[in-house]
């Protein structure tokens, strides 16, 4: 059961158990309003969490907006979410493979799970009022859901359509951009920003350290955005 109300920084309310949008949510909005790539565009959020991006999808122009999470918490969070704003924004409950039920979009946008994660490494509990471990645990690499995204993408674009994707440097761009370059849409880095930990990050520091990912003490990631287009 929902046992907690929060507001978000955006004024977007997240119950326990909800991503509550945090610097890489903001990032991709960020990119895709510097880039107007929603405008009088179809555009698919996937993975929505509290609906944050495809609400801001929606207020930047989009002509539609369709957004999937696989947690029942979310979608009926970014639905809520999405009536309050006055956003028009078609929420489903599934994965985000689902998506290829109601394309093609000119634009999909993601922020996946993208955090390394060992389960049989000790880390401090996260509080429910940041999220699930569903919203950021993508096994050992990071990339349980980028990899099979990166490799679907291209067939939920349109032709001429593009893809925005918000990771982690742990989860390893570059994997991503030969992934996708290897399903034939065009990829490359359009923006980066440093971040100090969270609580996620700041609970695998040390497992992080020991497999050789991060320098002993740094604790700042970078985030980067990925665009990619098909031709
Ligand atoms: C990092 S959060 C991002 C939430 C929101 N888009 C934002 O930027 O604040 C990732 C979200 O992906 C959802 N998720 C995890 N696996 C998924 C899958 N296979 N299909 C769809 N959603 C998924 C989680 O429930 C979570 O809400």
């Amino acid at each position: 059961m929902t046992t907690a109300y929060t507001d978000a920084p955006d004024g977007l309310i997240t119950v326990a158990g909800v991503y509550a949008p945090q610097e890489d949510s903001r990032f991709l909005i960020d990119v895709m309003e510097k880039t107007g790539l929603a405008r009088g565009r179809r555009v698919a959020d996937l993975c929505t969490g509290s609906g944050v991006v495809a609400i801001a999808a929606s207020e930047q122009g989009a002509s539609s907006v369709v957004a999937f999470d696989v947690c029942q918490r979310s979608a009926r969070c970014a639905r809520g979410n999405a009536l309050a704003a006055g956003a028009d924004v078609d929420v489903h409950l599934g994965s985000w493979a689902r998506a290829a039920e109601s394309g093609p979009y000119d634009l999909v946008v993601c922020n996946p799970p993208y955090v390394p994660h060992d389960p049989d490494a000790p880390c401090t509990p996260i509080s429910s009022e940041v999220g699930s471990a569903r919203a950021w645990d993508a096994g050992r690499d990071g990339r349980l859901v980028l990899d099979p995204l990166c490799a679907s993408v291209h067939d939920l674009l349109a032709p001429g359509g593009a893809f925005l994707l918000v990771q982690s440097e742990f989860a390893i761009p570059r994997q991503t951009l030969a992934a996708l370059a290897e399903s034939g849409l065009d990829a490359e880095i359009v923006a980066y920003q440093w971040i100090p930990f969270g609580p996620v990050l700041e609970s695998r520091a040390g497992w992080l350290e020991e497999t050789g990912r991060l320098e002993p003490g740094r604790r700042e990631e970078e985030l980067v955005v990925i665009r990619a287009e098909r031709p």
